[in-house]
């Protein structure tokens, strides 16, 4: 039993940790949000909008990022950022 406690708090600890550093999930496309995205604002934007927004909701959100912030991100990166969105944080 008390490993199994101490078990226990190993791993809430490092849940902890992790999250606070790179929390996205490790897809393909996860460096790119990472450069791309963090550059302005936490990356918690992201996953706050996880389940709000499916891929017409992150493709329109990109496109602000893009167009009205004036993220510098070319159509490529876009395409790989939207797909790695909708598959992983969208509705
Ligand atoms: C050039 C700076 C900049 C970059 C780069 C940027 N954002 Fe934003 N983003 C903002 C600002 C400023 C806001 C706050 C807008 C507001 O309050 O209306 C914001 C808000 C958001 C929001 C909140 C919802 C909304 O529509 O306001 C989401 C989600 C978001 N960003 C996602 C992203 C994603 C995904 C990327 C990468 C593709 C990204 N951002 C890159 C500037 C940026």
């Amino acid at each position: 039993m008390r490993t199994f406690i101490l078990l226990l708090s190993f791993f809430s600890v490092t849940a902890t940790a992790g999250e606070s550093t790179i929390f996205l999930k490790d897809r393909p496309g996860k460096n790119q949000v990472i450069v791309k995205c963090a550059m302005c604002h936490s990356l918690d934007y992201i996953t706050m909008h996880a389940m709000i927004l499916d891929r017409a909701g992150w493709v329109k959100t990109v496109g602000k990022m893009i167009n009205v912030m004036g993220a510098p991100i070319d159509n490529a990166d876009k395409e790989i950022i939207i797909d790695y969105l909708a598959k992983n944080y969208g509705r």
